[in-house]
Formats: structure tokens, sequence, C-alpha cells
């Protein structure tokens, strides 16, 4: 291990996390009363410009009337190029601060925009006398973001996780695509024709290069890494892969557009049974192992060594988070 000590943020599920525009009350006893383990409500690209003061006050009014206590809440504030995010931080953290987990800021682009929403959100807390301290979800979805997503994520102690905002990304990379997330037929290869002249087409994930760079700069801080949207709703099993690749590089959850797509990011991210039981079955070998003075052993075939106990760790934690260890 290397001398500087990653600190954590504070552990939250995150597997699933639904978005609600503030500008449609309706939807909010539905989120309250949904398996998603973090509920965003939107003031930003869900919620038109006129819409905006009444979604504030309606995110402030659910704040305030509903019990958000056994639920993960977040608002996302609009970005700081608008004139709408300083009203958004103050009128929301000062009439409903106490019931606010996290403010999700979009866009950010330096580490600095980290720094200013800080200050305000300080100020606002410290002038209420919140006791609890609001932590920051930040979405990468632009070029200028991804370039310094490695300052952005230690920019503030408040931090707790990293979003990939993909249909932003695209808009900003000006990639060749119109949709939100998903494969992209023309990102493929062909291989070499067989002996028949066929050739197979390979598609490739066209986004992995940037949920990879946010996975390490999350990682590198102590930040839960976490997808972002896949617009096609109905496409469950594109979905499902999505977030299992997703869930493979790292990430511990993914938004969800649709109520459909939280028990799909829910079971996704969960480890199943067959892996936590071999991972307990590796903590106990290793720790065998090590009574017997050895770093490395085999197990099923395969070597599993000192590295493998922290891999096992994770996986054990993380049912226990889920209370299915
Ligand atoms: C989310 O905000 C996105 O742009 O994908
Ligand atoms: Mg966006």
């Amino acid at each position: 291990m290397s001398f500087k000590i990653v600190e954590q943020a504070t552990p939250r599920l995150n597997r699933s996390e639904l978005a609600v525009p503030g500008s449609n009350e309706k939807l909010f006893p539905k989120a309250l009363d949904s398996a998603a383990d973090v509920v965003f409500l939107d003031l930003e690209d869900a919620v038109a410009p006129d819409d905006k003061p009444q979604a504030r006050k309606n995110i402030i009014k659910t704040l305030g009337a509903q019990d958000w206590s056994k639920k993960t809440v977040s608002v996302r504030i609009n970005g700081l190029d608008t004139h709408f995010m300083y009203r958004d931080v103050v009128d929301v953290v000062e009439q409903a601060g106490g019931s606010l987990d996290l403010i999700m800021i979009p866009k950010v682009g330096t580490a600095a925009d980290v720094y200013a929403v800080d200050m305000l959100v300080t100020q606002v807390e410290d002038a209420v006398g919140l006791d609890k301290r609001i932590g920051f979800e930040l979405i990468i979805e632009t070029a200028l973001g991804m370039q310094n997503v490695h300052e952005i994520s230690a920019a503030s102690p408040r931090i707790e996780s990293l979003h990939f905002g993909v249909a932003d990304y695209a808009a900003s990379t000006r990639a060749r695509t119109t949709n939100i997330g998903g494969a992209n037929p023309d990102y493929a290869m062909l291989t070499d024709a067989d002996e028949a002249g066929g050739r197979d087409s390979h598609w490739g994930d066209m986004w992995h290069y940037a949920i990879a760079c946010m996975v390490v700069a999350a990682r590198a801080n102590g930040l839960r890494p976490v997808d972002g949207p896949f617009g096609d709703f109905s496409d469950a099993d594109g979905y499902r892969a999505a977030a299992r690749r997703a869930a493979v590089l790292g990430c511990e959850g993914k938004w969800a557009i649709h109520p459909s797509q939280i028990g799909l990011a829910n079971e996704e991210f969960s480890p199943s049974d067959a892996e936590v039981e071999k991972a307990k079955r590796v903590l106990a070998a290793m720790e065998q192992a090590q009574a017997e003075g050895k770093g490395a052993v085999a197990l099923d075939g395969r070597l599993i060594d000192i590295a493998s106990i922290r891999q096992a760790e994770n996986l054990v934690r993380k049912a226990e988070q889920i209370g299915t260890a």
C-alpha cells in the first residue's frame, strides 16, 4: 500500500439511483415508496426553464412534508453557468437542508466549480445551523470534466460519488449518437473474411474509456463510481448488459430513468449468492494459508493470494451492506 491512506466517503448503497423531475409532484410518493437506493429530485435538465421556480417549491414541500429519512435523497441543482443554480442551493438548503442527504452537481468542469458550490452550501448550512453536512454527487459529463476528473474528485470532502452522464458527455465530445447510453453499431470492427468470404462485425463499448477513467478517479479518492442513464427503458436486457459491464469495471450502481429499471439495477449491482459463497471460501482458505505461514494457495484449481482477500472482503462487505451476507 502507499503511505497515503485514501479516506472512504460515507458508505451508502447506491445500486439504483432514480431520477425524478422536480416539476412532477405526482411521482414523488412513488419514488419514496420505490426500492431505489437513492432518489434524486431534479431541477436541471428534466425541468423546463419556466417550470424551475415551481419545481424548487415542490421539492422543498415534499422534503418538509414527507418522511424521506429512510431513503437517500438528493437534489440535482442547475449548472454553474445558469442563473438558476444559486437559488437552487440557497432555497433548498435554507428551507429543507435538514432532510437532504446529497446535492448533485451537473456538468462539473473544474475543481473550482465544486469549491464554489461548497462555499455556498457551507454558508447556508452555517447560517441556518444545520448540524448534518450535505454530501455532493458530481456528474462527469463533459470533455472538460473528464479531462479534469482527477482534480475534481479531490476538490471537497463533501464529495461522495462520481456519475457518468453519458447523454451530455456524448453531446460534449460530439460523439456520433443520438441515444442515451447503450451500444452503437458503428463502433465496431470487421473480422477478416472466412473461407466463404463472410465477415463478422464485433461491436465495442464506446463508453469504456470514459467509465474506466471515472472509476479510477473515484476509487483513488474513496468515492463511489456510478454509471448514468440508459434511455431505452423498454430494453431491459440492454439495460442489464450496460449495468453488468459497469459493475465489472467497478461501478457501484446505475441510474434509473424509469421505475422499471430500479429492480434491474438492484439485481445487477448486488453480488449473487454464489459470488458471496465463493468469497467466503476464499477468506476461509486464506485464513488457513496464513495460519500455515503461506501467502498463496490453490482453491478450485486456481491461485489465490493476499490480493484475493481484499477482493473477497469487498464482496462480503457489499453483501453485508445489502443485508444478504
Ligand atoms: C445525465 O445527466 C446525462 O447527461 O447523461
Ligand atoms: Mg446531463
